[in-house]
């Protein structure tokens, strides 16, 4: 099951639904998010006794969505304290929490100290040391594990990288050796786990493997040191990948390696995934309305009611998500340009695509744009954002009402 196939068995009653909540509007589908997580959890299953799935909360943070995860029993990755309460809401048990984050705040680290979840992933020696001045003052002791940067070379769009030399993220590899001999100094902090995050999208596995061979060295020497090792956390970062098989070919060897690599020496060693994009990436699409067809300097431009508010994917990484017309009748085919109602020249979806004459009027959908979609939407232009609809066992229902004008100023103080 895709994007593409729910979308033409539900087309009548996505038609339906628009007229009933208005466009732009995002419409997920719980099934693929179900088949999606059975997919990855059958294949863990058959590799690993002691694992856990945080689903990477940033993805897609809706609490409805939210909580149909947590159902299926994963845990959550989250980045802040918004996510945190989300989760927390959302029903994903405590223990299975994991929070990471580059530059986290006091107060968001002493919300999470507070709420006893699993660990924190920490970015860097000073960040350890505030995490204990906080946790002292709460009278705690704290699990944490060290997000290293294994500094590999990627295949992805620069702003997805994360894992690469000189970027903000994570400790840097030597860096986090010499660390080993300074955090058991540090009475009420607990070394359990490394973790790494690569980057978004990745497209083949061998990354991983580069970087599970490096950071299993520290492990290693971790070990050797006295700590008593958990876990480790190989972040996000799988891409969308629709049937089982291409998720098994994916996983495979990355799972294998860990296996004989790890696990044959660190029996207990808990491995944590971060999926985000690979859950519900594929799992909703954007419904757009057709403002204008207008035509400049021979180019056609079909002008929608979606700006990069409502999904600025396209106009901040260059991401092409395909698009379908849902009411066009002719058969004829054109070459269009998309572009939204936002006063920025980046507010483009597509230049150049081949559509079924477009009209005023008719609705186009924006296929799998169920992570980075609506958690990254803005109220930018003073725009409301979209409602959200969710369809489950072919049945529709709104899990978040569009923005009105009221909302635009609620929080302000005039
Ligand atoms: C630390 C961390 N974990 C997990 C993820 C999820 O990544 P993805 O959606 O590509 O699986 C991200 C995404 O940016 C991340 O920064």
């Amino acid at each position: 099951m895709n994007n593409m196939f729910v979308l033409s068995k539900h087309k009548d009653l996505l038609l339906n639904i628009l007229e009933k909540y208005g466009t732009p509007l995002y419409v997920y589908f719980t099934d693929i998010i179900k088949e999606r997580i059975m997919n990855l959890k059958e294949i863990l299953d058959q590799n690993f006794e002691n694992y856990l799935i945080a689903y990477a909360c940033k993805a897609c943070s809706l609490l409805y969505i939210c909580k149909y995860i947590s159902s299926f029993g994963l845990g959550a990755e989250v980045v802040s304290d918004g996510e945190l309460y989300i989760a927390l809401k959302a029903g994903f048990e405590r223990n299975k929490i994991v929070f990471d984050g580059v530059s986290k705040s006091d107060y968001e680290i002493k919300y999470a100290l507070s709420q006893d979840i699993y660990t924190i992933n920490c970015e860097s020696f000073d960040e350890v040391k505030v995490i204990s001045s906080i946790a002292e003052g709460l009278g705690m002791d704290v699990n944490i594990g060290l997000r290293v940067n294994p500094e590999i070379k990627l295949q992805t769009h620069n702003y997805l990288k994360t894992g690469t030399k000189y970027n903000k993220f994570g400790i840097d590899f030597n860096d986090a050796i010499m660390i080993l001999d300074l955090i058991n100094k540090i009475k009420n902090v607990k070394l359990k786990g490394f973790h790494f995050h690569l980057g978004s999208n990745i497209k083949s596995p061998e990354p991983f493997i580069v970087a599970i061979d490096k950071i299993s060295k520290l492990i290693h020497l971790a070990f050797k040191k006295g700590y008593k090792i958990e876990y480790l956390d190989i972040g996000g970062g799988i891409p969308i990948l629709s049937n089982k098989e291409g998720l098994h070919n994916y996983l495979f060897p990355i799972l294998e390696f860990i296996r004989k690599k790890l696990l044959s020496n660190v029996e207990d060693l808990r491995i944590i995934l971060e999926p985000g994009r690979s859950i519900v990436g594929d799992s909703a699409v954007l419904l757009t309305r057709v403002n204008y067809v207008k035509n400049v300097d021979k180019r056609k431009w079909i002008l929608i009611d979606a700006g990069m508010n409502d999904l600025i994917r396209p106009a901040l990484y260059g991401v092409f998500h395909p698009i379908e017309c849902l009411s066009c009748v002719s058969n004829r085919i054109e070459n269009y340009s998309i572009g939204g109602p936002i006063c920025e020249s980046s507010d483009v979806f597509a230049k150049d695509i081949k559509l079924p004459t477009v009209r005023r009027g008719d609705i186009l959908a924006f296929l799998r744009v169920g992570a980075y979609g609506i958690s990254m939407s803005s109220n930018y232009n003073s725009r409301r954002r979209p409602a959200v609809v969710v369809i489950e066992n072919n049945n529709f229902r709104l899990i978040k009402r569009r923005e009105n004008l009221e909302d635009l100023i609620s929080n302000e103080i005039v």
